[in-house]
């Protein structure tokens, strides 16, 4: 049995990738951290709680003492970094938090991993996950590779280039394996309610505005959370050490355009007098937001034979439906 250290396995991917992971690898133990912040939810993972190669443990990637324990007790080969701050609004009302437990807590883990994996000459892997927002913003055309240079906007998206340099620099400065996955927009079951489809979800079915940033162009390149998880997987077991993979689906849409397409799909699930669509507000605009995100997954397509599984217009559907169940409870 092989033990693997997944971090923020409560929270949107991570709940996501542990019952795929688990199913997938029959030698996998896979002992989750996670200090169930607001975003963490174990409601998310009842399907895996009593599963003989789980483990929850509730704790925070900044605790070097319940890590050291943690590497001392199941003597991990792998570490899958899920944990962070992830939401741009809560970054831009509160910096610090981002700062500490991306970067100071990225630190902090890749650190233990480093020192114990290297006392007990044990080759093991640091996975980090990132984003396609530390590319900073993109004009009408382009996409982002894995050359295109760091150029974060947000207080978010600063904290996890700041993360990735220090994974990058670990591997750089000791040699240590390391593996970099910059994805784009994730969208699927068990998201957090803060996030844009869910908001949309939640406010059409209260029968209050549904707000939209600024103009309502603001592009983003959306994957189904279940292909990230796969490009994770092969990244993980294939990638090459020292290298990062961009994971997106090429799949550009407003968010309007996005509001839309589900007002158009609760018209049709759960009809009223009159459309969804009509409770589409134009509200004042984020401070600083990226015009538009694009991925080009080349690297990891070519290198590692990753393509996505979901087609938008499916899976916004069974997305939408995993939230009607949810908000009917
Ligand atoms: N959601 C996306 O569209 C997306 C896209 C690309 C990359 N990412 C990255 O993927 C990762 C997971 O994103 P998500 O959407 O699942 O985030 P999320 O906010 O849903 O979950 C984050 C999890 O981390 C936990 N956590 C926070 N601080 C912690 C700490 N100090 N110690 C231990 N656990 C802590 C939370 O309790 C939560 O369970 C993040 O690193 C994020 O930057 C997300």
């Amino acid at each position: 049995m092989k033990h693997i250290l997944i971090t923020g396995g409560a929270g949107f991917i991570g709940s996501n990738f542990i019952p795929y992971f688990l199913e997938k690898y029959e030698n996998y133990f896979l002992v989750n951290l996670d200090l169930l912040t607001y975003a963490g939810n174990l409601e998310n993972l009842e399907e895996v709680e009593n599963h003989n190669r789980y483990k929850f443990v509730k704790g925070d990637i900044l605790n070097r003492e319940l890590l050291e324990y943690l590497f001392s007790e199941y003597k991990f080969f792998a570490v899958i970094h899920f944990a962070a701050e992830s939401h741009v609004d809560n970054s831009i009302l509160n910096p610090h938090t981002f700062i500490e437990t991306n970067v100071n807590g990225t630190h902090n883990l890749i650190d233990i991993a480093y020192k114990f994996w290297k006392d007990k000459s044990i080759d093991g892997r640091f996975h980090q996950i990132s984003t396609d927002e530390v590319y900073g913003s993109l004009g009408k055309t382009g996409l982002f590779t894995e050359n295109t240079p760091y150029a974060p906007n947000s207080p978010y998206s600063a904290s996890k280039a700041g993360s990735d340099m220090v994974v990058r620099s670990y591997h750089h400065t000791y040699g240590m394996d390391t593996v970099i996955t910059n994805c784009s927009n994730n969208y699927g079951e068990k998201q957090h309610d803060e996030k844009l489809i869910p908001v949309i979800i939640r406010n059409a079915l209260q029968g209050n505005p549904i707000p939209i940033y600024g103009d309502g162009k603001n592009v983003r390149d959306w994957l189904y959370v279940l292909d990230h998880c796969k490009g994770i997987d092969l990244a993980f077991h294939k990638g090459r050490a020292g290298e990062t993979y961009n994971i997106g689906g090429r799949n550009e849409r407003e968010n309007i355009y996005i509001a839309t397409m589900i007002c158009e799909i609760l018209d049709q699930k759960v009809p009223k007098e009159s459309s969804y669509k009509k409770q589409i507000t134009y509200v004042t605009d984020r401070l600083g937001h990226d015009r538009r995100y694009a991925i080009d997954a080349t690297k990891i397509e070519k290198e590692l034979g990753w393509s996505a599984d979901e087609n938008f217009e499916s899976g916004i559907i069974k997305t939408v439906e995993w939230y009607l169940k949810k908000y009917a409870k």
